[in-house]
């Protein structure tokens, strides 16, 4: 029976691991974290991560063959396979601060392994990390190796989307595996390989050497990621000549060469690896003395911040260029639909903006707590403190209890329930201020139709 060992029980850790567990009985997998709480959590009937269908792998296979616990020595004692999905933020402080991705937690994992085993491993760095991660980690572990002990460095980057996590994770675009190009290095690739193909077509399987791996996530982050800057500045565009960004993003992306994929405007890209990721990359070039590659993609980033900022001023401008003391219902928080992860929302900079313009906020979202939006809100450089939430953000239960008495609703985020059909805008419409403004920022709402309810429409990426 092969051991599997997972070090971070997070959005990426939980689910890939869950899905190999699931997938292969035979193998015993282990996922464990330093957060207890995260642990209790995954341990119990109220998992810590929304995610459709992962309730069902985990429930399926827990305590059979899928294993979570804080014993991080224990699970690496055991292991044959050790995957690293810990946390690679960007750094607050020190050198690189605000671009560099923080690899404190892969070297103190890394560190863990290589003091507490006790047989050969193979590591498998699934954190999405620079390019070149590898080579610290690979110097840390053979610093420790012995002629009994030896340890093989993989790299496979996750390539899941929260809220498709499961799908995404059992019919795979594709999976990559990096090694060393050594036979030791081909050898625990195989072994890597061995396990995914046992559900995933052996074409799909792509391998590589280790440095293209790593950039290759970095890379495929940026790319996507600069589709929608692209579309978004579009979209001012439309709005400042008429044209209707769907209609522009259509036409487009029926041009075999480009695909429909990703174009779809916003008020900006959140979740927390697509600017991580490009900033990591923009730092990556500035060390590599690229300074033009490093402001091509930093542009992506700037223009993400200006889409969320000029989003804002078309909100303030139309409700009479003030809203103190107006209630806003900003509905959605998380930063996509189908997830309950608001890390870079655009709904928290949204907020925060409306909250230093005076506004009263409520905000409902089907599966973000009240704590955490208030978290959230209060994080440094988010620009806002915990007297102005109190003062100004109301958490609700359900959209209608967010929109009654209402000056304005801002669609934050594209949950199917705020669309026509399954919320009742009638029913919201009669409970508002009158004008009733609502400001789509998902191009989720039929304007026409709304019109027709009596409500002032605001689109991004149309002038109507
Ligand atoms: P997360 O923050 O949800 O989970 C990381 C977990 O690692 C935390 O629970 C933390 O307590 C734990 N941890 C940190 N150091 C540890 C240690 N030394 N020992 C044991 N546990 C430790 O992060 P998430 O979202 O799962 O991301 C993990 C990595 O995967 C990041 O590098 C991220 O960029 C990448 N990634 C994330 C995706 C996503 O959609 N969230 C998608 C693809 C890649």
């Amino acid at each position: 029976m092969v051991n599997i060992c997972c070090i971070g029980a997070g959005y990426v850790g939980g689910p890939s691991c869950a899905v190999i567990a699931y997938q292969c009985h035979d193998i015993n997998v282990t996922i464990v974290d330093l957060n207890q709480a995260r642990i209790d959590a995954w341990n119990s009937d109220n998992l810590p991560i929304y995610e459709p269908g992962l309730d069902e792998i985990v429930f399926a296979r827990r305590g059979k063959n899928l294993f979570f616990s804080t014993n991080v020595d224990q699970a690496i004692i055991d292991a044959d396979l050790i995957f690293v999905s810990v946390n690679t933020p960007t750094k607050k402080t020190g050198m690189g601060a605000g671009m560099a991705a923080d690899l404190a937690y892969i070297e103190t994992a890394t560190r863990r392994i290589a003091q507490v085993a006790t047989t050969s491993k193979i590591v498998i760095e699934k954190s999405t990390v620079p390019c070149r991660t590898a080579q610290s980690m690979r110097t840390i572990l053979e610093a420790n190796s012995s002629k009994d002990i030896r340890f093989d460095i993989l790299s496979n980057p996750e390539f899941l989307a929260e809220g498709t996590a499961i799908s995404d994770l059992t019919k795979p675009d594709r999976v990559l595996i990096g090694c060393l190009q050594t036979p030791e290095g081909f050898a625990a690739q195989q072994k890597l390989v061995d396990v995914y193909t046992r559900w995933i077509p052996k074409e799909k399987v792509i391998t590589m050497n280790l440095w293209s791996s790593e950039l290759s996530k970095l890379a495929a982050n940026a790319l996507l990621a600069q589709r929608i800057s692209s579309i978004n500045a579009l979209s001012a565009i439309c709005e400042a000549t008429g044209a209707d960004v769907d209609e522009v993003a259509y036409a487009c992306g029926t041009d075999s060469r480009i695909g429909p994929k990703f174009l779809k405007a916003s008020v900006g890209f959140g979740g927390s690896c697509f600017q991580k990721d490009i900033l990591n990359l923009v730092y990556l070039s500035e060390q590599l003395f690229l300074p033009e590659v490093a402001a091509y993609w930093k542009s992506v980033v700037t223009m993400n911040e200006y889409q969320k900022m000029r989003f804002t001023h078309r909100i303030v401008r139309t409700l009479f260029n003030t809203v103190t003391n107006k209630k806003i219902a900003l509905l959605g928080f998380a930063f996509k639909k189908d997830t309950g992860d608001t890390r870079e929302s655009a709904a928290i900079t949204l907020s925060s903006y409306l909250i230093q313009e005076h506004a009263n906020i409520a905000i409902y979202d089907p599966k973000v707590s009240a704590k955490q939006i208030k978290m959230d809100l209060t994080e440094p450089g988010v620009g806002t403190n915990e007297a102005d939430v109190n003062k100004h953000v109301t958490v609700c239960e359900s959209a209608y209890e967010a929109c009654a008495g209402a000056a304005a609703i801002v669609i934050c985020t594209e949950w199917d329930e705020f669309k026509m059909g399954q919320t009742d805008y009638q029913k919201i419409f009669d409970s508002m201020q009158k004008p009733a403004f609502i400001f789509d920022g998902r191009l989720i709402l039929d304007a026409p139709k709304l019109r027709e309810i009596g409500f002032r429409v605001e689109t991004i990426g149309k002038s109507i």
